[in-house]
């Protein structure tokens, strides 16, 4: 293969630039040539791209963001969309493309090879952790890290003031954020879109933790958590405030409500990430010049392993309960 192409697509993550330095170096020690499009899938259908060297991937691997930027690109989902990729595709001679993102850009590199066969490697990278068939996406780590950092903070202004808070983490349509960082931070409760939920059990369980003694209550909230909140109605937003305003008028204890939004996307990753993409992307370049088609780099069991993209993309990555119970036994 004389040249492969890599873009980064969707919400970005920490970690996205060391996967694509490494990726970038890999091929170029392998003699290959590498196309970096910029704007995730928009960069291949407008040919918004650059030949990327050793040099053009240098001091990246520890920002944040990706170098070449991400899009959510409406276009590729349609069918001319896809067809004038691909095309691009076969102007340049691409032979293989690394797809960097979350559940939406790896289903886009699916549909890649589908319909085009064009040999594809996607690297799972998204803060929400919810692509199924590997332990962590690319992100993961980093922005579990910027979330304990907060509620190390929050707690200590909830301790001193005798508050309650509610800390609402992204996550619209998954709760692994929320629900690592609630454990790993001592959130006396964590709501998340996969598990039902009453506003009168967060109530009852911030008022045992008052007679118990408790000095603060910290509730962490995914922000898709309204979607299963039991006879909540359209309650989709804003459930963060939702669920201080309720805990206030019934208790009638002060609360506040911290919304963490974007900052968690950002920040310098961690060496797990670093490590991570690091090896994700070398492996992704290797499975591509060796011959393979299609495949997801995943990390399992501290190894970096080719899993079948398609059976990664049709299963659906479940909430780990052991987890969730374990955190809700040690709250109390
Ligand atoms: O997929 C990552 C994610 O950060 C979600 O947790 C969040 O709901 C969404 O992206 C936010 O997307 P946007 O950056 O488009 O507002």
């Amino acid at each position: 293969m004389k040249r492969i192409g890599v873009l980064t697509s969707g919400g970005d993550a920490p970690g996205m630039n060391s996967a694509i330095r490494s990726v970038v170096r890999t091929a170029v020690y392998r003699n290959t040539e590498v196309i970096g499009f910029y704007n995730g899938f928009s960069g291949l259908l407008d040919g918004n791209y650059e030949e990327m060297t050793r040099r053009s991937v240098g001091d990246i691997i520890h920002r944040g963001g990706t170098v070449l930027r991400t899009a959510r690109c409406r276009e590729f989902e349609t069918e001319e969309g896809r067809e004038k990729a691909y095309k691009k595709i076969k102007e340049l001679d691409i032979g293989g493309m690394v797809i960097i993102g979350g559940n939406g850009s790896l289903k886009g590199a699916k549909s890649l090879h589908d319909e085009f066969d064009v040999p594809v490697m996607g690297i799972p990278a998204t803060i929400d952790n919810d692509l199924a068939m590997t332990d962590a996406s690319i992100g993961f780590d980093t922005a579990m890290n910027t979330v304990l950092d907060a509620l190390n903070k929050v707690r200590d202004t909830a301790t001193s003031h005798e508050r309650t808070f509610v800390v609402e983490i992204m996550g619209r349509d998954s709760g692994y954020l929320a629900l690592y960082t609630g454990m790993c931070g001592g959130a006396e409760s964590i709501l998340i879109p996969e598990i039902e939920f009453r506003l009168d059990d967060v109530v009852n369980n911030c008022k045992a933790g008052f007679e118990r003694g408790k000095l603060h209550n910290i509730i962490v909230v995914a922000e898709g958590a309204g979607k299963n909140l039991k006879n909540g109605g359209e309650c989709e937003q804003n459930i963060g405030t939702i669920i201080g305003n309720h805990i206030r008028s019934e208790l009638s204890v002060e609360t506040r409500v911290t919304i963490l939004g974007h900052l968690q996307r950002g920040g310098s990753p961690t060496a797990v990430d670093r490590i991570i993409s690091t090896k994700m992307g070398a492996e992704a370049v290797d499975l591509l010049l060796d011959g393979k088609q299609k495949k997801m780099i995943s990390y399992i069991g501290n190894s970096i392993v080719g899993v079948d993209l398609d059976e990664a993309l049709k299963k659906e990555k479940n909430i780990d309960m052991d987890i969730y119970n374990l955190a809700r036994i040690l709250s109390l």
